[in-house]
């Protein structure tokens, strides 16, 4: 998120000495997006940063990937998926292309410290509770939250409540950004963007784990995945400052714009990803002419494949489908798709609706994932003609 925070203690100018009570130098570190050219933050360390003891390449399952063939309209059944493990280890990757994957997990134990070499990572909370640990401090999460680890955090997820958190993970191949139409040319939300900084939290003070422990940090790189052994617990951050950091935002803070007539999907954008986009629908009024049809038309999807992932409320365009809360669908370019038939009907006179989805549209076709073929409901590319 591009504006300005400090967290902790910090020196009163950038790259000077900067020591602790006992005399001992702090290390500071940058971290610096494309280049050293955009965002940035610079972090003080109690030890190097730099010190790791071992490395080891961590073997993995290979993972089996499918095109869509023959491309379909397809709806996938997430909370079939298998429940446990981690935030970071237990995810089910479900749809994927070079831009970005896309993954579901039912999580209740904390994750091992985990670092991602390729991208932001972005999180949907769809319910539960779990606080994210980083360097950079610690950013607590519940449900409806979407929370931004920009690439090379090293973060955790702790999970220590009854209930386990039911996460979608985008892990993009860059990095994920406010739409730069909402913005102004110095970075600010703009007036009339659905939300502003008031919505956005971020860790508020250092968090300090004392140990004198090697620790370690698994790293995706760009391929496969290393295990680093570190002298010292990461967590040793006394300070930072800067415009990159790990960041959440709320679905219900997502403000709707509404219309006479149908307003089309840009209006729901909430971020800018690397050949992606991502949408909020939330729960809203109806377009108010009396003659206004609320459920959108037939479309298109021209330029991308559409994936909905249905997250609360009602979905009352896609009635008598199968869709229901946890289920994802995948619309791709080559297919006409809309609300299946009668919904047109059921949403003439309501004043509004209840839904509550999170909408990626990817640039790119998608591959379906061996977790997707395992929870497909092979029935919904017919149901527009059975339900018509
Ligand atoms: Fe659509």
């Amino acid at each position: 998120m591009p504006y300005y925070r400090q967290v902790g203690e910090i020196p009163r100018k950038r790259h000077v000495q900067f020591r602790d009570g006992g005399g001992t130098l702090r290390a500071e570190e940058l971290m610096s997006s494309n280049g050293f050219s955009e965002e940035s933050a610079l972090l003080y360390h109690a030890r190097p940063p730099t010190a790791i003891t071992a490395a080891e390449t961590v073997e993995t399952e290979e993972e089996r990937v499918h095109p869509n063939q023959p491309v379909l309209p397809r709806h996938f059944r997430l909370h079939e998926l298998k429940s446990g493990g981690d935030p970071v280890t237990g995810r089910h990757l479900f749809l994927h292309n070079s831009d970005l994957r896309l993954s579901y997990v039912v999580a209740g134990e904390t994750s091992p410290l985990y670092r991602d070499a390729v991208g932001d990572q972005l999180y949907y909370l769809e319910s539960g509770r779990a606080s994210l640990e980083s360097v950079f401090g610690r950013l607590e999460a519940g449900a409806g939250d979407y929370v931004v680890v920009p690439t090379h955090t090293t973060h955790r997820w702790v999970v220590d409540e009854p209930e386990p958190v039911r996460m979608l993970v985008v892990e993009a191949s860059g990095h994920v950004q406010v739409p730069q139409r909402y913005l102004s040319t110095r970075g600010q939300l703009k007036e009339g963007a659905p939300y502003s900084e008031r919505d956005i939290r971020a860790p508020a003070e250092p968090l300090l784990v004392e140990s004198e422990e090697e620790a370690d940090v698994l790293v995706r790189p760009r391929a496969g995945f290393t295990r680093y052994r570190y002298a010292h617990h990461p967590f040793d951050v006394v300070g930072w400052d800067g415009c990159l950091y790990p960041w959440a935002f709320s679905i219900h803070d997502f403000e709707p714009i509404v219309g006479r007539l149908h307003q089309p999907p840009p209006v729901h954008q909430t971020f800018a990803g690397p050949n992606f986009v991502v949408c909020s629908f939330v729960p809203r009024l109806f377009d108010f002419d009396p003659e206004a049809v609320p459920v959108p038309y037939a479309h298109a999807n021209v330029d991308s494949d559409e994936v909905i992932f249905y997250c609360g409320g009602d979905f009352m365009s896609r009635a008598g489908a199968g869709i229901g809360q946890g289920s994802a669908s995948l619309h791709p370019s080559g297919f006409v798709h809309g609300p299946q038939p009668g919904s047109v009907e059921r949403a003439l006179g309501k004043p509004g609706t209840k839904e509550l989805a999170v909408m990626v549209d990817t640039f790119r076709p998608l591959d379906l994932a061996q977790a997707a073929l395992d929870v497909e409901d092979e029935d919904y590319a017919w149901t527009w003609a059975r339900l018509g």
